[in-house]
């Protein structure tokens, strides 16, 4: 096998619809308080999108920004990668939505969507960084894009209070071109618990009807306390792993999916690490699904908080159960 190309990030960019949904706005229609969900989740506020604003139109708007970044046009890609829970339709599949809404003329890019909930935007950077490392592509341009408020029972206050929309987006080039966000290693891992989270209908195993509407079985379900522990011991392995080559001396910022303060924070407390090494906007935008992580790294990198050199963790979980991280030399 030809040797593996060295591969970075060129340019990070992100989209956030316009409606602003703060914790007292939940509060008028939903049983809580602004005092409950800051104290449990870290949250204040988080972004509506509207169906002026799907996910495919999210996710072309955070490319345009990361493209510029680049320094390149939307016709320089050679593939687009499109992570979603909640993408626009089943068919068409959202990167040829997100091709369309670029002006890429037809047959110029390859691409696809994937799933892995949370860890969507992780998983895809690792499908990127395979393509470009590979000599297979130059150019690829991953995004996350979520309207998880699209599939939310405003009556289950243990979840509704949680989520909300974005999208975030890199462009994966091979180092030289890139100049920076050298990757370094990856993991992927797997583990099945339909009862954690899950959304029953609307699919192949449970299509939509009217008694399933009715019964909120094509809205989302989630068993929190679950979650959070297996995020807690997930993240603190993963961070652990990625670091051990290389010492925790070398960390410059860990970027996890935005899913919870307190389970950022209980995973640090265990690896003894401060608070100030991690890089979180929950407060701003909630758990934004596939597009936390690319919305958080592209926040990071515009306010200067990845110091050049230093080591950036990515760390993400999410239903499925899916876990992973990517570590970067930034
Ligand atoms: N407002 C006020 N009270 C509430 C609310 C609310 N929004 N939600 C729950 N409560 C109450 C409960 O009814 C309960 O009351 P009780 O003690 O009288 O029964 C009490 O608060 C404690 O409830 P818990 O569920 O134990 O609260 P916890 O501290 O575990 O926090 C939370 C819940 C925030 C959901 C937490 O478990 C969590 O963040 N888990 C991670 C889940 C997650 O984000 N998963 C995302 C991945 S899923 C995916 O990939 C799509």
């Amino acid at each position: 096998m030809a040797q593996l190309r060295k591969v970075g990030i060129a340019g990070v960019g992100s989209h956030l619809p316009k409606k602003i949904v703060t914790n007292d706005d939940l509060s008028r229609f939903v049983d809580t308080s602004d005092e409950w969900i800051t104290q449990r989740t870290g949250i204040r506020q988080r972004h509506f999108a509207t169906e002026e604003e799907p996910p495919a139109y999210l996710a072309a708007e955070a490319a345009k920004k990361a493209l510029e970044r680049s320094g390149l046009e939307p016709g320089d890609l050679d593939c687009i990668l499109v992570a979603s829970t909640v993408p626009d339709h089943h068919v068409p599949i959202t990167a040829c939505l997100v091709q369309r809404r670029l002006g890429i003329e037809d047959g110029r890019v390859g691409g696809f969507d994937m799933n892995a909930a949370c860890c969507g935007f992780t998983f895809a950077l690792n499908t990127a960084y395979h393509f470009v490392a590979q000599g297979t592509y130059e150019n690829v341009l991953v995004v996350g894009t979520e309207r998880l408020t699209s599939i939310l029972n405003f009556e289950d206050r243990g979840s509704c209070i949680l989520f909300g929309d974005g999208a975030g987006a890199a462009v994966v080039r091979p180092l030289e071109k890139a100049g920076r966000g050298e990757f370094l290693s990856w993991s992927m891992g797997l583990m099945e618990d339909f009862n954690a989270t899950h959304v029953k209908a609307g699919c192949g195993a449970m299509p939509c009807t009217p008694e399933r509407v009715a019964e909120k079985d094509h809205l989302l379900i989630l068993h929190g306390r679950d979650i959070f522990k297996f995020a807690v011991r997930a993240f603190a392995d993963l961070v652990e792993k990625a670091l051990e080559p290389y010492g925790v001396e070398e960390l410059g910022m860990v970027v996890p999916h935005q899913v919870n303060r307190r389970i950022v924070e209980a995973a640090l407390q265990k690896l003894g690490i401060p608070m100030e090494k991690v890089f979180l906007n929950i407060d701003k935008y909630g758990n934004t699904g596939a597009a936390s992580v690319g919305i958080a790294l592209e926040e990071a990198d515009r306010l200067g908080v990845l110091p050049k050199g230093k080591l950036v963790v990515i760390v993400a979980f999410g239903g499925g159960l899916t876990f992973g991280h990517v570590l970067l030399r930034w």
